[in-house]
């Protein structure tokens, strides 16, 4: 089967977005693993959080990762941001598929994210400075991760998805 086409970066960089938007000219269904494990448990992501705590809301991603290779068909998907940080996620995220990192400025996360109350971990005094600071943390991670990166901050939805679908196209040419 050709690969899933995976869809990582940090929260706001638009991985739902652009996925949805790029699974119509491909043909393949969309998932966005939040929303998965959302209707899973019946709760959102912030009333895990608060009701179990993070590291279950971790392990209900690892457990979404896997549930993915019973897909039959292709599909698109968006990860939380936090899911590409356990190395075992990785592992099951270079079994599954093709993964692309949209990268993107702290600035511009800041921006599009400000007045979100939907992101526990960026409900603090200074969602600015923590944005800062994990997403250096994590870009590292993040480019580890995936096969190809796709700069994000001029945020152009057409030539996003061209440029996605380009090197998608070029990851699975013949399957
Ligand atoms: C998280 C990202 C969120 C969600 C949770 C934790 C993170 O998903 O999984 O709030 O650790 O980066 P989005 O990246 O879709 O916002």
């Amino acid at each position: 089967m050709k690969p899933h086409l995976i869809l990582i970066g940090y929260m706001g960089s638009g991985k739902s977005t652009l996925g949805c938007a790029v699974s119509y000219p491909l043909r393949q269904c969309f998932i966005d693993t939040d929303k998965w494990i959302e209707s899973k448990e019946g709760l959102t992501v912030s009333e895990i959080f608060a009701a179990h705590g993070e590291a279950y809301f971790r392990q209900r991603e690892t457990d979404c990762l896997k549930a993915m290779f019973r897909e039959r068909e292709p599909r698109v998907l968006a990860l939380g941001g936090g899911t590409p940080l356990r190395a075992e996620n990785r592992e099951l995220m270079k079994k599954l598929g093709f993964t692309v990192y949209l990268k993107a400025e702290p600035e511009t996360i800041y921006e599009r994210l400000k007045g979100d109350t939907t992101r526990p971990l960026l409900q603090c005094d200074n969602p600015q400075e923590r944005i800062r600071q994990m997403i250096a943390e994590r870009d590292p991670i993040y480019r580890e991760a995936a096969d190809f990166i796709l700069q994000v901050d001029d945020w152009n939805l057409k030539r996003l998805i061209n440029e996605l679908q380009e090197a998608y196209g070029h990851e699975t040419a013949g399957n």
